[in-house]
């Protein structure tokens, strides 16, 4: 009877510490830190055996990315035709063809405010735009006409985390005649945006 009691204590210890295991690992997992995403200004290149030139071909070439479709690995002094294409930090970015996506998994506090920012310049002369997802919502951001000195300008998403594990997804929905032309895009970075407090006597 005894033993009996005693198993069923260390039963229920161990119970608790894998119970307080787990607690620990979800907090650990959901804890994305302020500032560059893993890899999300691509400094951390594809293997050369994972591409043709430019473009990547494998879809999990890049460090911490899943691409797909026509996405090509943008170098600092890579020219397009006599115009240098212009990299914004570091010395590497992306180019999204026709169609192409790239994208990320995040683990987010469901219920928190974030706002992920990234660089992007127009390559061609038409319009171009880029489709931004967090499952499940997304909606598109116009690239503009450049008005900085450097050609690229800078985009802010904000959304509310609706799940703790979400997609983020960039996708350029255009079809253009020249499947390179497409836009540059680089330094993708995560902030969590506080709720107002509540002050005192509210
Ligand atoms: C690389 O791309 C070129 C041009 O599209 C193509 O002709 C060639 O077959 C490709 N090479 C490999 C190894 O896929
Ligand atoms: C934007 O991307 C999402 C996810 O890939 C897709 O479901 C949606 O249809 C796209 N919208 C446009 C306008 O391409």
């Amino acid at each position: 009877m005894r033993r009996k009691t005693e198993m069923a204590q260390s039963t229920r210890c161990v119970a608790l510490l894998l119970l307080v295991g787990v607690a620990v690992a979800a907090r650990s997992a959901s804890a994305i830190t302020d500032g560059l995403l893993p890899n999300g200004n691509f400094e951390e290149a594809p293997d050369k055996s994972q591409m043709n030139g430019t473009r990547v071909t494998g879809r999990y070439a890049i460090p911490q990315w899943e691409i797909s479709g026509f996405v090509e690995y943008i170098g600092s002094g890579q020219m397009q035709g006599d115009m240098l294409l212009p990299v914004p930090e570091g010395a590497n970015a992306v180019r999204l063809g026709n169609e192409a996506s790239i994208q990320q998994r995040l683990t987010l506090t469901r219920g928190m405010h974030y706002s992920i920012t990234f660089s992007a310049a127009r390559t061609c002369a038409q319009s171009e735009l880029l489709n931004v997802t967090i499952t499940p919502e997304s909606g598109e951001v116009p690239i503009q006409t450049v008005y900085t000195s450097s050609g690229w300008d800078s985009y802010s998403w904000g959304f509310k985390a609706k799940h703790s594990i979400v997609l983020f997804i960039v996708h350029n929905p255009g079809v253009s005649d020249d499947e390179a032309c497409g836009p540059l895009i680089d330094s993708f970075a995560i902030k969590t945006l506080q709720p107002p407090q509540r002050t005192k006597g509210d």
